[in-house]
């Protein structure tokens, strides 16, 4: 369980001043039962649009989602969550933070404890469960947010640049830590980045998506073995795959370039 089809996605918003965007624009993906998917684009380029999606808060102008077979209509329980914000409750602790999904799922009381901590356990927070979000650093913050999206046991983690906040070396050790995760939890994950080597340390296989409208671009398969650890990307490997992505991503990194010079210029 846990497989999600798009079908001929496509989306346009209509800005206040009435200007019509074409945010996506014919996205077909497959994404298998406990794939690791990433989606790789230039900021612009529709990737959250997208993911607003899958999960359900956005609708489509036209195309479907299918989760399972059962077209997305709405958010549901199967599919959890991770901003790039890390959305807490201030006033509540990690673990009342990580309980509070289980409670509007009608959880007892004792049964919602032992979930946040052992998912707090996993996202190595043990020791922290009683602090608030104004006692925890940034990445633990963000570390809550996975627990958080973890404990509802969803079958489908959708990830929006959830350590886009980061610098560049914490960031490297969280992807590390994501992939622990993912190894003992499995599901079926969709990680939007901007970043190639998060990409390719993560992805089973990685999206490249074009810059306006979206369309995917391609779809590379990354068959670096399994658990990986920092030390794949010393790889002359990863460093093929990081070229043949790059050689993706380039085109589309400069329209995006150029696109945010053209707003300059003309104030947009
Ligand atoms: N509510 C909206 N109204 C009008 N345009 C929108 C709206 N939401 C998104 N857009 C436009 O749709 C396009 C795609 O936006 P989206 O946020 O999906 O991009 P993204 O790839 O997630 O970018 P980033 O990497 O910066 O997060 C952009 O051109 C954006 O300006
Ligand atoms: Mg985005």
């Amino acid at each position: 369980m846990g497989e999600i089809v798009a079908e001929d996605l496509q989306k346009t918003f209509v800005t206040p001043e009435g200007v019509e965007v074409v945010a996506l624009d014919g996205i077909n993906l497959k994404v298998r039962t406990c794939e690791f998917l990433c989606v790789l684009g230039p900021s612009g380029c529709g990737k959250t649009t997208f993911m607003n999606i899958v999960s359900g808060l956005e609708r489509p102008t036209a195309g479907r989602v299918l989760v399972d077979g059962r077209p997305v209509e709405g958010p549901r329980q199967e599919v959890a969550v991770v901003f790039q914000e890390y959305n807490l409750f201030p006033w509540k602790t990690a673990a009342h933070n990580v309980e509070f999904g289980l409670k509007a799922r009608g959880q007892s009381k004792a049964k919602r404890r032992d979930a946040a901590l052992r998912y707090l356990e996993i996202a190595g927070l043990k020791g922290f469960e009683d602090r608030y979000p104004h006692q925890l650093s940034g990445g633990m913050k963000q570390r809550v947010g996975i627990a958080r999206a973890l404990a509802v046991d969803p079958e489908i983690l959708l990830m929006d640049e959830p350590f886009g906040a980061l610098d560049a070396q914490s960031r490297t050790f969280f992807q590390e830590e994501l992939l622990r995760i993912y190894d003992r939890v499995k599901k079926t994950v969709v990680f939007i980045t901007h970043n190639i080597n998060e990409a390719i340390f993560l992805g089973d296989r990685v999206a490249v998506m074009t810059f306006r409208p979206g369309r995917i671009k391609e779809v590379v398969g990354v068959d670096l073995p399994r658990p990986r650890t920092l030390d794949v990307l010393e790889t002359a490997e990863f460093a093929s795959k990081r070229s043949a992505v790059w050689r993706l991503l380039r085109e589309e990194s400069r329209k995006a370039f150029e696109a945010k010079q053209e707003a300059l210029v003309f104030g947009e």
